[in-house]
Formats: C-alpha cells, structure tokens, sequence
C-alpha cells in the first residue's frame, strides 16, 4: 500500500516565542516514490520539519498525513505504531554500539513482535531473514555479527539504513544522513534511498546542505528559509537564483554550495 504524506499548516513555536517553522497557509504534499530534498541555511527549520512530520516533537499547530493515518491526532500506543511507519535515518546514526548490527536492524522489528519476545531478542526466523536481506541490500552482508562501534562511520550509517528499510515504512526521513561522510559514501547512501523510495513507493524527504546531491538523486526541493518554504519544485528547476534566494547571502558567499 503506497502512501501519500501530506503536511498541512504546520507549525511549531518554541517555548520563547519564536518559530522553529512557519507553514501557516501552506500544505505540502509528498508523492508514493518521491525523493525530496530539503535545502536551506543552518537554522532555516529542516530538522525542526522532520521532527514535527513524525511527530518526535510535537508540532503547535497542523496536521500530518500519512495515508489513511492523521498521524497529528493520535495519542500513546496508537502514536508509537505510527510513528513506526516513518524510517528515520539521522545524521549520527542513533545506532546502539554495543549491539551487532543485525541486532541494531532487528529493533526495527520490534514492534512487529510481542513486547517479551523484542524485549528478550527472541526474534522470529522471517524477522531475521528480513533484517539480513536488508543488510545485504547496503552491502553489509558480511558484517552483520560486527558490532555497531566496531564500524566505520560509513558502515554504521548504512546499518542505520538498513534499521529503516527493516521498519517497512510508509515514507523515510532522512536528517542529513550524509554530513559525516566522505563523498563516494555519501552518494551510496542517497543512491540506497533513492532505490527504496522508488521500488517500495515510498515518499523519501531528505534534509542535505548540498546543491549537487539534491540535483542528483531528489526529484524536487524545497527550500527553506527562517522556517518558511520559499522554494518548492522538481529538482531540474532549482537555479542558481533560486540557490541564491533560498540561502540568500550565504549562498554569494560561497558556502553551503
Ligand atoms: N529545542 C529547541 N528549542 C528552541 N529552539 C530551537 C530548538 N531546536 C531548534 N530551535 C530553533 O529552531 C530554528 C530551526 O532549527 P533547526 O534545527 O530546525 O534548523 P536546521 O535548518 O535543521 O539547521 P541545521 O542546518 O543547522 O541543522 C533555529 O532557530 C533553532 O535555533
Ligand atoms: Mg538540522
């Protein structure tokens, strides 16, 4: 079942007042397959759009769709389920480093299984299976006894990957999960959610400070700016007078590009 995720009027006021984002008046609707990339300065509100879309934080006011699923109107177990249905790769992996990376990938599978048998690591044979097809699809077939410190940070975000594809997730976030990697690495990790998206049809929404990555592998942007979208299209149009007005000075300057 391909979902649509669609996020209306959202937005989230910290407690001094200010707004971490501002899409008051505005709704953004993300297509089964699609691969966005959402760009913008340090502080424009990327994370903060993530965390409030699967509701890690709690947004002040909106809605979040996600298929049938009103993901804003749901409390406790019911939220815990839903969220569930969101792949979220982090920039730092969020791995546990004491655990092996089979392990790491078979927690995405805990809720699929009673509270005492994930608690327990009593895993099920076809979660096992699953967990191991989707290290072998990021490459780490090998590696799946090694524990997560024993990785590379390259190896380590790829399990975190994998974690994700093993939650069979309704759409995927991805909170620059390239940041911390060198350039070949950080292509395979977008090329792996690129191919997700599309096989699974899932919507893939990727935070990236890159110009050429989200021109790359995302079929549209949007652009963020003091946590407002001041651009939104397929990714062939972003210009480089949309880079400028997206990143604005900074962009003149020459970073973030
Ligand atoms: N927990 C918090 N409490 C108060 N303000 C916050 C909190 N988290 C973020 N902010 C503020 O909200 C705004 C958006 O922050 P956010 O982390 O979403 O930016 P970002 O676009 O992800 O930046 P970066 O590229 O540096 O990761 C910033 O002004 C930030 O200072
Ligand atoms: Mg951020």
């Amino acid at each position: 079942m391909s979902a649509r995720l669609t996020l209306r009027d959202l937005t989230r006021r910290w407690p001094d007042g200010t707004l971490g984002i501002d899409l008051s008046g505005q709704s953004l609707v993300f297509e089964p397959g699609e691969m966005t990339a959402i760009l913008g300065p340090s502080g424009a509100g990327k994370s903060t759009l993530l965390r409030c879309a699967s509701r890690l934080i709690e947004p002040s006011t909106g809605e979040v769709t996600l298929g049938e699923l009103a993901l804003t109107c749901l409390k406790g177990r019911a939220l815990s389920r839903a969220r569930g249905q969101i792949g979220f790769v982090f920039q730092q992996f969020n791995l546990v480093r004491s655990y092996s990376a089979l392990d790491n990938v078979l927690v995405a599978r805990a809720r699929h299984v009673s509270w005492a048998r994930g608690l327990l690591g009593l895993w099920r044979e076809v979660d096992v299976a699953l967990a191991r097809r989707c290290l072998d699809e990021v490459g780490l077939a090998e590696k799946h006894q090694s524990l997560a410190r024993e990785l590379s940070g390259g190896q380590q975000q790829r399990v975190a990957v994998a974690r994700a594809f093993a939650q069979e997730p309704q759409a995927i976030f991805a909170d620059e999960p390239t940041a911390s990697l060198d350039p070949q690495l950080s292509a395979t990790v977008l090329g792996l959610l690129r191919r997700y998206g599309q096989r699974e049809s899932v919507p893939v929404l990727i935070n990236v400070h890159t110009i050429e990555h989200a021109r790359r592998y995302c079929d549209r942007v949007i652009g963020m700016r003091a946590g407002r979208v001041v651009f939104d299209g397929p990714s062939s149009t972003l210009s480089d007078a949309a880079v400028n007005e997206i990143y604005g000075r900074q962009a003149e300057e020459g970073a973030a590009l």
